[in-house]
């Protein structure tokens, strides 16, 4: 029987989407899972332990079109401590945008690091509209989606999968700004304001 390892990459880890996701794969995967965010210090704990596995399944969000710093700095880690045995690395990663196609480069990256250091490549899921999906009643599409690549993992197959909210990009941005304004209004903060640096301060 398989067993995964979870990574969470996502800065904000215990409160993120990818945590979600990585929740609705375990549902369906029928192997041993375990589930670890990164974190400054436990780089090294986790890389001990990957060799138990026969599955890495990182789970992170797109970030400036590319990794988020967490995962850059553990792949860094991982590339000058590897396991004896390497597991299979599989991704899910989801962005905010609509097009699960804005992911693409960040998925050639993982596969660039799996070349480089010599991992297989395993499966892939990528979600467009990942902020907002699992909360619509398109969650139903992240599940099918799912349910394929825990399918995929366990036996070992070649998936690129992807899903996104099946709107036109004028009704997902509509749909997307009066969220994030009315979001900007439950904290006492204007669509001015939103718009500016002063969002920093
Ligand atoms: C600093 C930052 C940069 C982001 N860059 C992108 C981006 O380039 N493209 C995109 O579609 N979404 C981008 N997003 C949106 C995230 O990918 C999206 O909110 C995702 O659901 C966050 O996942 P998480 O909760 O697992 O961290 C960005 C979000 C933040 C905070």
């Amino acid at each position: 029987m398989g067993r995964v390892i979870i990574i969470n990459g996502s800065p904000r880890a215990p409160k993120s989407n990818s945590k979600a996701y990585s929740e609705i794969f375990r549902r369906y995967y029928e192997g041993n899972i375990d589930i670890f965010n990164i974190t400054k210090n436990n780089h090294k704990d986790i890389c001990l332990k990957l060799e138990e596995y026969t599955d890495i399944l990182f789970v992170f969000p797109l970030y400036a079109d590319g990794l988020p710093v967490t995962l850059l700095n553990f792949l860094k880690y991982l590339e000058t401590n590897p396991p004896k045995n390497k597991p299979i690395i599989n991704v899910i990663i989801n962005c905010g945008f609509i097009e699960p196609e804005q992911n693409t480069v960040c998925i050639d990256m993982i596969k660039l690091f799996c070349k480089e250091n010599e991992y297989i490549f395993g499966s892939v899921l990528s979600i467009g509209s990942g902020e907002a999906i699992l909360n619509t009643p398109f969650k139903v599409m992240i599940r099918w989606k799912m349910k394929k690549l825990a399918k995929a993992i366990q036996n070992h197959k070649n998936e690129k999968l992807s899903v996104t909210m099946p709107l036109t990009k004028k009704m997902f941005i509509r749909a997307s700004t009066s969220c994030w304004i009315n979001y900007g209004k439950r904290n006492g903060i204007t669509k001015e304001e939103m718009a500016s640096m002063k969002i920093e301060q």
